[in-house]
């Protein structure tokens, strides 16, 4: 039975995430994927925090650390912010580490650098956790693109937002209480700005367009807007009238002048839209493509287990099918 040693860069929600599902799943990854998974290092900012239940040996707060492993073969990214995140995960390629990350600012700005360098390198790079939670938006685009074309994407892109506009809606509650909220379940980024901003739906969208459209548009000519600007008393009159506010991340090329045309914020949306009925911290992202039509996809899109999940599954991937690159350029 080969054993894999894998690191950990954050050991937060998503951090812990997959620290327990390797553990949870140890048997279950050996039946299946054949091998033996060893976390063998952990980076986290403070190694003195008390972390309970976890070998405090595992922790360190120098990527060197990491990267002195000898036969490292993967490394799941955790962490916050596109610094020192890219640098890591830059040399983790260079040191012959296959990448998973969940780090979407990071890798809306970097990510196709990542993904040549990984070329170069022989590995591979993982970023379904980049976009949409546990929605395996990511896969199925690279899967229906090497047919299709997609001409239109839109969703609901940040978990926290649709969870905060379900809740002022449902239960009456004030923003701020239901951000709370959001936090507590481990939705909301530890400082939420990007969150309640539209920064996050940003940054994912810019992440699918690189994927769908080769592309990414000018960053500073799309419009992004965010749900801290919706009170209370609009969610309650929006009721009345049988409207629902959802805050939708669009992006589509535009047949003119052949440049991508995207835009984040809150829309009103009647019972006759699909988004109506996506609550709570489900996101949903719709593809248009020539050939298969209009594809929806709905689930989790934030949270330790979704999110986890589907870089164990970028992982099995890169097990399954050694000779592919898991990411596309
Ligand atoms: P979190 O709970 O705030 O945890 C962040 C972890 O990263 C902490 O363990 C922290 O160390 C460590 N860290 C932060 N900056 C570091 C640095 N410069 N060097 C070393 N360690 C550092 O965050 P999270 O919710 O797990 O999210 C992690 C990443 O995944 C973020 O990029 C986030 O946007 C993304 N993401 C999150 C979710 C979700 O549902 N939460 C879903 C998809 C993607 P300490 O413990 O010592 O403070
Ligand atoms: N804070 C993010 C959200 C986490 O709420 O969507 C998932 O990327």
């Amino acid at each position: 039975m080969a054993s894999v040693k894998a690191a950990i860069l954050g050991f937060g929600t998503v951090g812990q995430g997959i620290y327990n599902i390797v553990h949870e799943r140890r048997t279950h990854f050996k039946e299946t994927l054949g091998v033996e998974i060893e976390i063998v290092k952990i980076l986290v900012r403070d190694a003195s925090k008390v972390r309970e239940g976890i070998d405090s040996s595992l922790f360190t707060e120098s990527f060197d650390d990491v990267l002195a492993i000898p036969d490292l073969e993967v490394v799941f990214e955790g962490i916050v912010g596109e610094q020192p995140a890219y640098s890591y995960l830059d040399r983790a390629i260079e040191k012959g580490c296959h990448v998973i990350t969940a780090n979407k600012v990071m890798f809306a700005r970097y990510g196709q650098q990542l993904q040549q360098k990984a070329k170069k390198y022989g590995v591979q790079v993982g970023y379904e956790a980049t976009t949409a939670g546990g929605v395996p938006v990511i896969k199925t685009m690279q899967n229906l693109l090497r047919v299709n074309e997609v001409q239109h994407v839109q969703g609901i892109l940040n978990g926290t937002s649709n969870y905060i506009l379900t809740q002022m809606r449902t239960e009456g509650l004030p923003f701020d209480v239901a951000l709370k909220a959001a936090q507590q379940l481990g939705y909301a980024e530890a400082d939420p700005y990007n969150d309640i901003s539209g920064e996050d739906a940003f940054r994912k969208l810019m992440i699918l367009c690189a994927l769908a459209f080769g592309e990414q548009p000018d960053w500073s000519k799309v419009e992004v807007v965010g749900i801290d600007c919706i009170t209370s008393q609009q969610v309650e009159e929006a009721k009345a009238k049988g409207l629902r506010y959802r805050h939708v991340a669009d992006a589509y090329r535009d047949s003119a002048t052949n440049e991508i045309v995207a835009q984040v914020g809150p829309q009103l949306v009647g019972a006759d839209h699909p988004l109506y009925a996506i609550d709570d911290v489900n996101n949903a992202v719709t593809l248009n493509t020539n050939y298969i039509g209009t594809l929806t996809m709905v689930g989790a899109g934030a949270g330790m287990y979704p999110t986890a999940s589907v870089m164990m599954e970028d992982y099995a991937d890169m097990l399954a099918k050694p000779e592919r690159t898991v990411a596309q350029v």
